[in-house]
């Protein structure tokens, strides 16, 4: 593996809203132009040989928005997928959800696994999309998980390790994020893959997800690349 390119990029990707506010349009055309960005960056990542690139597309937290806006996120999704999956099955990307999927409309979560079954075989890149996701929710539902594995004797509770719990996890299948990407000028993490960033470089930007383009991805990675990686070793 190239140490100069991320194995695994994840991107939090904001600022839809006050793209479209800053426009005087209504929210929806902000998440309807952050389609775009999506199609331009999967491409751009493919070519750089990014592995694993994870975006958050609906927190835990978003299901506190308005019925209206949240009905208009699902719909765009579903348009997204249906749009996407043969372009994304014949380049190679398999497409995969992560979080706490039974929560989805099922138009969403029906449409969603239609593309993880096409696109299955597909090895050169793995987009997942996080959907109804929340790390603190994903902890806690694996520490029930372990839970009850040690008090029905399946597991001994000496032997549960960070494998054991990373295994329980809905993001069991990726691997610790290299680079953590957030659009929208917003400093901070908002409870998204808080086990894989352990490590993470992070890369915060101002530029709105509407607006982020090759030329910030390329930016992004060109950070990626001036940073030492320690990992708690002495430099
Ligand atoms: C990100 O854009 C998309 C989702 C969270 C679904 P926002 O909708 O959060 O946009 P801002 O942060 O209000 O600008
Ligand atoms: C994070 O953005 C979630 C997604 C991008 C899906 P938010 O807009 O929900 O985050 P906060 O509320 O500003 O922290
Ligand atoms: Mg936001």
């Amino acid at each position: 593996m190239d140490p100069n390119t991320p194995n695994h990029v994840a991107i939090i990707m904001d600022g839809n809203g006050r793209w479209a506010e800053a426009r005087g349009l209504p929210r929806s055309e902000g998440h309807k132009a952050g389609a775009e960005p999506v199609r331009t960056i999967l491409k751009a990542a493919h070519r750089e040989k990014i592995r694993y690139l994870t975006l958050y597309t609906f927190s835990t937290e978003n299901w506190n928005r308005s019925k209206e806006e949240v009905d208009n996120l699902f719909t765009l999704l579903v348009k997204y997928i249906d749009q996407e999956t043969m372009e994304l099955f014949t380049s190679g990307v398999q497409l995969k959800g992560t979080g706490d999927l039974d929560r989805l409309p099922k138009m969403a979560l029906d449409t969603l696994r239609e593309a993880e079954k096409i696109t299955a075989v597909n090895t050169d890149l793995t987009l997942t999309l996080a959907l109804s996701y929340g790390s603190r929710a994903e902890l806690a539902r694996a520490a029930k998980q372990i839970a009850r594995k040690v008090s029905s004797g399946e597991l001994n509770p000496d032997k549960v390790s960070e494998e054991t719990l990373l295994s329980e996890m809905w993001t069991a299948a990726l691997p610790d994020v290299d680079l953590l990407i957030r659009t929208g000028g917003d400093i901070r993490v908002s409870n998204f893959l808080l086990w894989h960033i352990a490590y993470a470089e992070l890369h915060f930007t101002e530029t709105l997800w509407p607006d982020f383009g090759e030329s910030h991805l390329l930016a992004a990675l060109e950070d990626f690349r001036s940073r030492k990686r320690r990992f708690g070793r002495a430099g």
